[in-house]
């Protein structure tokens, strides 16, 4: 199977396992459920969830199951962008290719189906099928990760008080690791655990998921400098209008797209305690940098 063909099958094996999961637009209060169906069916790459099932297939041969596991990393990352786009926070209006939630189904119900995705995550994790011992360290992997230290709400706020401040290469690593990393770490490591992992295993997971995390949202800044809207199906150009911290605003596009391949290369050099049944990952590691959208 090639790469393209596996991500497709996980995408559609993710977006199954969601539809099941998600309360149908026709279950009362129908707005709340169509504005929730609405973001997390627009389009996404569903970069996590694949991740956390290649990490597992790293570790055991047929993680059962571990569809669930991965769906709630995508419904934590789909309330943060529809939380991300609100006027409050980076006030967008196109996103997957979509007009914004807020901008489809009003700002208090956008928040409310951030909020609601974000409850229905924990929810997957407490009602999946999975060992307790190891369902325990799921919830607390994904909680840090989506959390305010060093999670994806810290880095958001640093993310956001950043735009009034002088862009440091200091803070702009913080805000990196934290508003994307953490997120991206924790799908790898979630598949980890989920399929067993020994200590070993495990950091190498997440020393990986650390790197591609960083690479992540490097390449993301420097898309947003280069790609038009269309291909980006979110407004171009936002980061410099908005005076965020990004890697092009203080190292340049060229030292940005060399240091998105370093992290490329070192996520690869992290797999070395895993033989060819982490080739999916090297892959994926391989796609995030080179994507151009
Ligand atoms: C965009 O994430 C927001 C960031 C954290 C950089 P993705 O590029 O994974 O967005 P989707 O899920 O494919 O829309
Ligand atoms: C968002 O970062 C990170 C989140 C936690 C959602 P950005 O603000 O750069 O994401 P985009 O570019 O709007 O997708
Ligand atoms: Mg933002
Ligand atoms: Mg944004
Ligand atoms: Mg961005």
């Amino acid at each position: 199977m090639t790469l393209a063909e596996y991500v497709s099958h996980q995408q559609f094996r993710i977006d199954d396992t969601l539809r099941r999961w998600v309360p149908p637009e026709s279950t009362p209060p129908e707005s709340i459920h169509k504005a929730m169906r609405y973001s997390l069916f627009a389009g996404g790459k569903r970069i996590r969830p694949i991740l956390c099932v290649a990490a597992a297939e790293a570790v055991s041969d047929s993680p059962v199951g571990i569809e669930s596991a991965a769906c709630t990393l995508e419904l934590i990352h789909t309330y943060s962008l529809i939380h991300d786009d609100l006027p409050a926070l980076d006030n967008d209006d196109l996103r997957r290719g979509m007009p914004t939630c807020h901008k489809v189904f009003g700002e208090a119900m956008a928040i409310l189906a951030g909020d609601a995705l974000l409850t229905l995550a924990f929810q997957v994790l407490a009602q999946m099928q999975c060992e307790p011992g190891r369902k325990a360290l799921l919830m607390k992997e994904l909680a840090v990760a989506a959390g305010t230290v060093g999670g994806m709400i810290g880095g958001q706020v640093n993310d956001l008080e950043g735009e009034r401040k002088h862009p440091s290469a200091a803070l702009l690593d913080a805000i990196h690791r934290a508003k994307t990393g953490a997120l991206l770490r924790a799908s790898v490591k979630m598949g980890g655990i989920y399929a067993g992992a020994d200590n070993n295993q495990l950091n190498a997971l997440a020393s990986y998921g650390e790197h591609v995390g960083l690479a992540f949202q490097i390449v993301d800044d420097v898309l947003d400098v280069e790609q038009p809207s269309e291909a980006l199906g979110k407004t171009a150009g936002k980061d410099a209008q908005q005076k965020k911290i990004t890697f092009p605003a203080v190292y340049g596009l060229e030292r940005s797209r060399e240091m998105a391949e370093e992290e490329r290369m070192a996520a690869h050099l992290a797999l070395q305690p895993f033989d060819e049944r982490a080739e999916r990952l090297r892959e994926l590691a391989d796609f995030i940098v080179h994507r151009k959208a």
